[in-house]
């Protein structure tokens, strides 16, 4: 078992260093992929940093010379980097940038790759597949180069996707990471909250998106953690924004735009009922429902008159609402 598991590291980190060399030595790589990367802003040092590579628009390019090399049929198809379909060999990753994920201790675990076109009909990420040593909702992109600066920041970042994470890195703020496209699990929160009790989280300038994220930040107050969010300009992703501005803008905006979960929230709430009473009385109850999940009682209280200000209501409905639904849950 253990061996076997061992074996996918090590195919894992054969893929790597090939998909490297296939975008800093070969033409195709560098007209391509490497031409792709410094379009979007990524210096050589970071590109290297990162590890990013680069997958040959080829059938089987990366099985063939895998097989080559002595590489077991069994642990590429293990690792979703060759796809085996009647009795024929494919690649996974094909004419795309990759994105390797690094487990806490630098190991490969996976990958994502990119498309280079804007191809709709084709999906803009492709990611390996869970395996024996890829578990997607106990990996946090980016951790393994963020977890120093973190805990010396005594703060981390937490945004979208794999660009975000290394453009911002690259701007010089380094504790940042990205649950990468999946839904954010308690799993991957443990991971910051052992080294950090504080998490930004940065939103997407698509509102869409902003909707859906907030769910998932309860999970993050249930741990106790103390949690602000920030939002971008329209049309605006981190990545964009740290490409734009200087490290010294980037941190000023962070620092006068990060807004505390809980205000934000209710005054999001408040601009979405108006002043219809029955959303109104809707939005008391989400309000209270993320109140409830934070173990510290000063704090609910502290957020409890927070609330009641800013959604224009008494104290003594909220905490009722909160008795309520603290009963339900215990
Ligand atoms: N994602 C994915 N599969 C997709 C789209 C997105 O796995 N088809 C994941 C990726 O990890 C991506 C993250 O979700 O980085 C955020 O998605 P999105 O904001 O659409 O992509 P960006 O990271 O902004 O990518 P880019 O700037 O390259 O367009
Ligand atoms: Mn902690
Ligand atoms: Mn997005
Ligand atoms: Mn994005
Ligand atoms: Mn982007």
């Amino acid at each position: 078992q253990q061996n076997a598991k061992e074996s996918l590291y090590l195919v894992s980190e054969y893929a790597n260093e090939y998909f490297q060399k296939i975008l800093h030595k070969t033409d195709q790589g560098k007209a391509i992929g490497l031409s792709y990367f410094k379009e979007r802003g990524f210096t050589e040092e970071t590109i290297k940093k990162f590890q990013l590579g680069y997958a040959l628009d080829e059938w089987q390019a990366f099985t063939d010379d895998a097989l080559g090399k002595g590489y077991k049929l069994e642990f590429l198809e293990q690792t979703g980097l060759t796809i085996v379909k009647d009795q024929k060999r494919f690649d996974r990753f094909k004419g795309r940038v990759m994105f390797p994920i690094h487990s806490m201790s630098g190991r490969i675990l996976g990958f994502g790759g990119r498309i280079l076109t804007n191809d709709k009909k084709a999906a803009k990420y492709l990611n390996s597949p869970e395996s024996e040593i890829y578990h997607k909702s106990k990996v946090l992109y980016g951790l393994y180069f963020a977890k120093q600066t973190i805990a010396k920041e005594d703060n981390c970042f937490l945004v979208e996707g794999y660009t975000d994470v290394i453009q911002f890195y690259q701007t010089g703020v380094k504790n940042v990471v990205s649950s990468s496209g999946t839904a954010l699990t308690s799993d991957q929160i443990r991971l910051i909250n052992r080294l950090t009790n504080n998490i930004t989280v940065l939103f997407d300038g698509d509102a869409a998106g902003i909707r859906a994220s907030i769910r998932g930040i309860d999970l993050i107050l249930e741990q106790g953690m103390n949690v602000k969010v920030c939002t971008f300009p329209d049309g605006e992703d981190p990545d964009s924004f740290a490409k734009s501005n200087t490290l010294e803008e980037l941190t000023a905006y962070l620092d006068e735009n990060a807004k505390d979960f809980i205000q934000f929230k209710a005054s999001l709430l408040v601009k979405e009922a108006k002043n219809d009473p029955i959303k109104k009385a809707e939005t008391i109850r989400e309000i209270v429902n993320s109140i409830a999940k934070i173990p510290d009682a000063i704090k609910r209280e502290i957020y409890i008159q927070e609330c009641a200000s800013i959604m224009d209501i008494s104290e003594n409905v909220l905490f009722s609402t909160l008795a309520q639904i603290s009963k339900k849950e215990y």
